[in-house]
């Protein structure tokens, strides 16, 4: 899928997003085998519980039995049009999760022109071998 398709999947999702104590929404949109798949943030009344949009995508893309992630699509839809990279791209514990389950994934960040790989945004990233 191209990325402004992906970009746009995403930013439907993210009207769905659950977060009324942060009320700053977030979509994530992936391919994984071929296949879309959605995710938002969902916070909860235990702030530190809450799950990204990210990480929501992921988890619905792999409990289907798709792991093959191609492109991985961000946005932050309440972010201002001219807020900066750190308040548009994913979160470390996301970082962590694409650099573990979509290591080769491209990912598009919307209000951000260029694409990044995780490697980019989590060089030299914990890793365990795989038995
Ligand atoms: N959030 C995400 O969904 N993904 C990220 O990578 C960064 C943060 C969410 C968590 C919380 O619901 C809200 O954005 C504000 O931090």
């Amino acid at each position: 899928m191209e990325r402004e398709a992906l970009l746009a999947l995403a930013r439907r999702a993210a009207q769905r997003a659950h977060c009324s104590y942060s009320h700053f929404r977030v979509g994530a949109a992936l391919i994984a085998n071929g296949k879309p798949y959605v995710g938002v943030n969902i916070e909860i009344s235990s702030y530190g519980l809450t799950l990204c949009a990210e990480r929501a995508a992921l988890a619905s893309a792999l409990s289907n039995g798709d792991t093959d992630v191609t492109q991985i699509a961000v946005t932050c839809i309440d972010a201002s049009p001219n807020a900066p990279f750190n308040e548009r791209t994913p979160c470390g514990a996301c970082r962590q999760w694409i650099a573990d389950l979509a290591p080769h994934a491209i990912l598009y960040i919307d209000g951000i022109d260029r694409d990044f790989t995780i490697t980019d945004l989590l060089p030299y990233a914990f890793g365990l071998p795989t038995k």
